[in-house]
């Protein structure tokens, strides 16, 4: 079966970022000069998903705006004969009714926002993107992963390891190992302490979901932080099908981190051939001073 949706849960405030995020969607922050969402859903598209359900929240219409023609910019290039950018405009914007809109109401977690796309996702498996892991590679983990699904056809998340003490951030598994780049969960904690994790394999922000996982999430049992989790879920669902954990390829940044997205936008700069020699330079002359 083919993975043809995506959920985005994008209703988060963006505290982190005050008093960037104060009046604008964290989702729009712009790495290099892309926002960071617009990376996710470019993924899912490559990874040949048809459909994305933004589960978003009051203060995004911004998100909404992105992702829709905008006539007054649109005539603008064009009178300017700015062809390139009114090309890259209009190709940002998809097709019609393939993005669909959902309000998660009350910030109740991720596994509540996930839930909040139920019907909409239906009885098929389905994608989860989280957009403030961005990753650089050059196959998108998404399309890596539904590769894998083709073959394991059970749920999976993207997983990689994190320092020891970073484990109070991140949903830990206790996996044992499959194949080079696959282990199969055996259980999962979210964001325990370092001296309680059961190992340092976390999960990123990238899953393939059976649709049984409604079942679990909609139970709206809280859990780390008070939160509904979707690690606690997928940790229920362990018990009627398995899940795998995903060793993906490619280096990854952590954009709901100030630091993570400063590093994100240096990376993903020094890709682009008009601004590389030019960091590298700066790069080097703030070196001496370290
Ligand atoms: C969420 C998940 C967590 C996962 C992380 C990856 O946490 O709950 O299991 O490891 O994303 O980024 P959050 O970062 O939203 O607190």
């Amino acid at each position: 079966m083919k993975i043809k949706k995506a959920v985005f849960p994008v209703a988060g405030l963006g505290t982190r970022f005050i008093p960037a995020t104060k009046a604008m969607a964290k989702e729009m922050l712009p790495v290099v000069d892309k926002p960071i969402i617009q990376y996710a859903v470019e993924e899912a598209f490559e990874a040949g998903i048809e459909q994305i359900i933004f589960v978003t929240g009051r203060g995004k219409k911004a998100l909404e705006d992105h992702f829709d023609r905008s006539f007054e910019i649109e005539h603008t290039l064009q009178h300017k004969g700015k062809d390139d950018l009114l090309k890259q405009i209009q190709e940002l914007v998809p097709k019609t009714g393939t993005i669909i809109y959902t309000r998660q109401n009350q910030p109740l977690g991720l596994g509540h926002a996930i839930w909040c796309a139920r019907d909409i996702v239906g009885d098929e498996p389905f994608a989860v993107l989280l957009a403030d892991d961005l990753i650089q590679t050059d196959t998108p983990v998404l399309s890596q992963m539904v590769k894998k699904f083709d073959r394991l056809r059970a749920s999976m998340a993207a997983v990689m390891e994190v320092e020891k003490d970073q484990t109070d951030k991140y949903g830990i598994l206790d996996a044992t190992h499959v194949e080079d780049d696959i282990v199969r969960i055996d259980d999962m904690i979210e964001k325990p302490d370092p001296d309680e994790a059961p190992s340092n394999l976390a999960i990123i922000g990238r899953y393939i979901l059976t649709p049984k996982i409604f079942d679990f999430l909609g139970k709206g049992k809280k859990g780390a932080g008070g939160e509904i989790q979707l690690t606690d879920a997928m940790r229920t669902l362990l018990k009627d099908q398995p899940i795998f954990g995903y060793k993906f390829k490619g280096k990854r940044f952590d954009c709901g981190d100030k630091a993570g997205f400063q590093m994100a936008n240096l990376a993903f700069a020094l890709e682009r051939p008009d601004m590389r020699d030019k960091l590298i330079k700066f790069i080097k002359e703030l070196q001496k001073d370290f």
